[in-house]
């Protein structure tokens, strides 16, 4: 059996070749991202964008919710994924950057399946959950501050329908999850995160090596 590649530029630069499908509107909200302080570090890769579309659309997700919007990259890959009348609900801290974003949903016709929420995801899960019910979301993306992961996972799995996916971001947090020397708080949390994850019975889990680290987290 192979072990787990090593994924070099040249590599990363072939699958991009041969797979990634970012149109013009996508590519343009990358760029005017890329040009923010930390853009680039904070937005999602243009391939975890298109996975998150295609595991949005295997599953015939109708209800979206998005933990850290930021300009809204992914929230407009998922939008544009959703089942016919869904709708993705996303929720940032800071207002400035999900205003971003919108021009570019508006431009890719999606502007009116996302209901965008400013305040902290926490607050934001608690409200959904009174409006919306147990149950009620086919797919939630979790990718905001880590040591807020616990408190929106435990959340996310409650606004869950069963069957239902969690795609949780950063989980490899730039491989220093498993660098014994890298004890900074984010890191601490998404280890905790990881470890909790793994001995959770009520979920059918796999953490891909791809990206920053992406886990995928099925509601039995
Ligand atoms: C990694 S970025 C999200 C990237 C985004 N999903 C994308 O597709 O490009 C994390 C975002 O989480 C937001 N954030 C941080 N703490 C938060 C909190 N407590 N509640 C809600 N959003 C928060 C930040 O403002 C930031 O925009």
């Amino acid at each position: 059996m192979a072990g787990q590649l090593q994924i070099t530029e040249e590599l990363s630069d072939y699958v991009r070749t041969v797979s990634l499908r970012e149109d013009e509107i996508l590519r343009s909200l990358r760029e005017q991202t890329a040009a923010l302080p930390m853009g680039t570090a904070m937005q999602v890769m243009a391939e975890e964008g298109q996975l998150l579309a295609l595991l949005a659309r295997l599953i015939g997700a109708r209800t979206i919710v998005e933990v850290g919007t930021f300009t809204g990259y992914g929230t407009l890959c998922l939008a544009r994924a959703v089942a016919p009348g869904g709708r993705v609900i996303t929720c940032d801290i800071a207002e400035r950057w999900p205003l971003i974003g919108v021009p570019f949903w508006r431009e890719a016709g999606v502007l009116d399946r996302i209901d965008s929420r400013i305040g902290d995801a926490a607050d934001v899960l608690a409200t959904l959950l009174l409006e919306e019910g147990p149950g009620s979301a086919d797919f939630v993306f979790i990718d905001a501050d880590k040591p807020g992961y616990p408190k929106y996972y435990e959340a996310a799995l409650t606004l869950l329908r069963e069957n239902g996916l969690i795609v949780v971001d950063n989980t490899l947090f730039l491989g220093r999850v498993a660098d014994p020397a890298a004890g900074d708080a984010d890191t601490e949390a998404i280890r905790a995160f990881n470890a909790m994850l793994g001995e959770d019975r009520r979920v059918e889990v796999s953490l891909l090596p791809v990206a920053d680290g992406i886990t995928l987290v099925r509601k039995l």
